[in-house]
C-alpha cells in the first residue's frame, strides 16, 4: 500500500463520517431523495468502499462488486445538471460538518466535481 495518498490524509474514520453526513443530506434534498432508496445503509456502505479506492486506499469496492463502471451504474437514474450540483452541495455541507478543510478539501471537491459532471445523463426538464 502507498502511504502518501489522499485516503491516508483523510483517514478511514473521517471518510466514514463524511459519507454518513453526506447521505443524511441526500435524504433531505428535494432533487436527490426521489431517485435514492429510502434506506441508504447499503448505498453508504458501497460509497465508503468506492471512495476508499478512489482516494488511493485498498480496492474494497472492486473486490466485492467488480469494476466500478460508475457512469453505467448511474444510467438507470435520471441525473440532470441540477442533480449533479445538488450532489456536490450535499458533499460540501458534509465536509463542513465533519471538518474536511484546506488543500485536501479543495483536491477532493475538484475531483468529485469532475466525476459528478461525468454522471450527467439527462437534460434539465422543461420548466
Ligand atoms: C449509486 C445518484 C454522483 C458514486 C448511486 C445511486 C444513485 C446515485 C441514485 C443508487 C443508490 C442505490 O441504489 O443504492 C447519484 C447522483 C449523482 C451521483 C444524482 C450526481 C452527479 C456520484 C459520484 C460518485 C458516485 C460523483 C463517486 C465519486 C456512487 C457509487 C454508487 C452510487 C459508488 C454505488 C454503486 C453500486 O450500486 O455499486 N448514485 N450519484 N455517485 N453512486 Fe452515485
Amino acid at each position: 500500500e502507498q502511504s502518501n495518498t489522499p485516503y491516508n490524509a483523510i483517514g478511514e474514520q473521517k471518510l466514514s463520517h463524511l459519507v454518513d453526513a453526506f447521505y443524511e443530506k441526500v435524504q433531505k434534498h428535494p432533487l436527490l431523495s426521489p431517485i435514492f432508496p429510502d434506506d441508504l445503509t447499503e448505498t453508504a456502505r458501497k460509497q465508503k468502499q468506492f471512495l476508499t479506492q478512489y482516494l488511493g486506499g485498498p480496492q474494497f469496492y472492486t473486490e466485492e462488486h467488480g469494476h466500478p463502471m460508475l457512469r453505467a451504474r448511474h444510467l438507470p437514474f435520471p441525473i440532470t445538471p441540477s442533480r449533479a450540483k445538488a450532489w456536490i452541495s450535499c458533499m460540501e455541507n458534509a465536509m463542513d460538518e465533519v471538518n474536511v478543510e484546506g488543500p485536501l478539501r479543495e483536491f477532493l471537491l475538484q475531483r468529485l466535481d469532475l466525476t459528478a459532471q461525468h454522471m450527467v445523463n439527462t437534460p434539465e426538464p422543461d420548466k
